[in-house]
C-alpha cells in the first residue's frame, strides 16, 4: 500500500513526530510505502510530493514545524479542487490512501472528501486544544510551556517598572492556552472567550494587585470579548476557511486599563512564537503514538475517522463526531482559577 501523508492548517510542534511515528511503524510492521504531500491540501490539489522513506524521518521527533510544509488551502477550491479532481490526482500519483494531520478546517475538508469516497484517516492537531473528541491535542503542551515562560519573563520586567503587563495568547475561540499558562505563571487575571468580562471587573483586579504593591499580570486569550463586544477582535480579515483571523485584543485592553486605573500598562502579543520550536517531551510522545495509531487505522480501512486520546488510550473517532463541537473551558475550571485573581 502507498500512503500519502500531509500536514495542513497552522503548523504545530509535534507534526514531525507524527510523520515519523507513522512512517516507522508503517515500514517496519506493515511494509507500507509512503509519499510526502507538500504544503497541505495544496499539495493534494496540485500533485506536489516528496520522498518519505524511513531514512527521511530519522531524528524528526524533536524538530519543530513540519518537514512537509503546510498551508491553509481549501481542497474544494480552485480549478483542480473537489473530490473528483483530487481522486484523479491521487490515482496519477499511485497513492492508495491519505493520512491528513490537521485541525478543525483540515478535518472538515477530510470529512467532505471521505463522504465522496476518498480513503482518508485523520490525526488531530492544534495548539488550541479545542477539538471535543480528543482529551488533548499535541502542540498544546508546548504552546503552554512557551506562553508560561514568556509570562514569567514579562512579570519580572513588569514588577521592575510597576506596570500592568497584558499578555495575549492564541487559542482561537477557546481559552485553554490562557487558562493553563495563566495558572502556571500565577497571572492576576485570565481572560478567555468562554467568559466575557467587563472593563470594570478587569480594572478592579488590576487595581487590587497594584494596591498590594505588585505589578498586575493579565493573560488574555485572542478570542476574548469584553461584555460590550459582539464578536472577537479581528482586524486581519478571513482565512481560507472564512474564519476571522484573531489577534490584537491585548493592544485594545492595555490602554483602557491604563486610562481607567492610572497604572502604566503594556501589551505583548505572543502570536506565532507559541507554535515554533521544539515540541515538549509530552507532545513528542503523544504525536509519535498518534502517528503509529493512524497507521493501524489505515490498515483496518477506518476511513473517515481520526485517532484521538481518551485518558491515556488512543481511540478512533468518526470525523463527524470529532467536528461536532468545540471543546470549551468548562465554567467550573474557570471559576477554580478565578479564585486566585486580583
Ligand atoms: O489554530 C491554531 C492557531 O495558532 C490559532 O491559535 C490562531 O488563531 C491561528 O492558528 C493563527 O493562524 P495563522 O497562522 O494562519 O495566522
Amino acid at each position: 500500500m502507498r500512503i500519502g501523508v500531509l500536514t495542513s492548517g497552522g503548523d504545530c510542534p509535534g507534526l514531525n513526530a507524527v510523520i515519523r511515528g507513522a512512517v516507522l511503524k508503517g515500514t517496519k510492521i506493515y511494509n507500507q510505502e509512503f509519499v510526502g504531500i507538500r504544503d497541505g491540501w495544496r499539495g493534494v490539489v496540485e500533485g506536489l510530493t516528496m520522498p518519505l522513506d524511513r531514512h527521511s524521518v530519522r531524528g524528526l521527533s524533536k524538530q519543530g514545524g513540519t518537514v512537509l510544509g503546510t498551508s491553509r488551502t481549501n481542497p474544494f477550491e480552485g480549478p483542480h479542487g473537489g473530490p473528483k479532481n483530487v481522486q484523479a490526482t491521487l490515482d496519477r500519483l499511485g497513492i492508495d490512501a491519505l493520512i491528513a494531520i490537521g485541525g478543525e478546517g483540515t478535518l472538515a475538508a477530510a470529512k467532505r472528501l471521505t463522504d465522496e469516497g476518498l480513503k482518508i484517516v485523520g490525526v488531530p492537531k492544534t495548539i488550541d486544544n479545542d477539538l471535543d473528541a480528543t482529551d488533548y491535542s499535541f502542540g498544546f503542551d508546548t504552546a503552554v510551556e512557551i506562553a508560561t515562560e514568556a509570562i514569567d519573563r514579562l512579570r519580572t520586567t513588569g514588577e521592575s517598572h510597576k506596570r500592568c503587563m497584558v499578555v495575549e495568547v492564541m487559542g482561537r475561540h477557546v481559552g485553554w492556552i490562557a487558562l493553563h499558562a495563566g495558572m502556571a505563571a500565577g497571572a492576576h487575571a485570565i481572560l478567555i472567550p468562554e467568559r466575557p468580562q467587563s472593563v470594570e471587573q478587569i480594572c478592579d483586579w488590576a487595581k487590587s494587585v497594584a494596591d498590594r504593591g505588585r505589578a498586575p499580570v493579565i493573560v488574555v486569550s485572542e478570542g476574548f470579548t469584553l461584555d460590550t463586544m459582539e464578536s472577537a477582535h479581528s482586524e486581519k480579515g478571513l482565512d481560507a476557511f472564512n474564519r476571522p483571523r484573531l489577534g490584537g485584543i491585548g493592544d485594545v485592553l492595555a490602554p483602557i486599563i491604563e486610562e481607567r486605573t492610572g497604572i502604566e500598562s503594556r501589551s505583548t502579543v505572543l502570536g506565532h512564537l507559541q507554535r515554533g520550536g521544539v515540541p515538549s517531551a509530552y507532545d513528542r510522545v503523544l504525536s509519535t503514538r498518534l502517528g503509529m495509531a493512524a497507521i493501524d487505522s489505515v490498515m483496518n480501512g477506518e476511513w473517515g475517522t481520526m485517532v484521538a486520546l481518551r485518558g491515556t488510550d488512543l481511540v478512533n473517532v468518526p470525523f463527524a463526531d470529532a467536528l461536532g463541537g468545540l471543546k470549551k473551558v468548562p465554567a467550573a475550571r474557570y471559576d477554580e482559577a478565578a479564585i486566585l485573581f486580583g
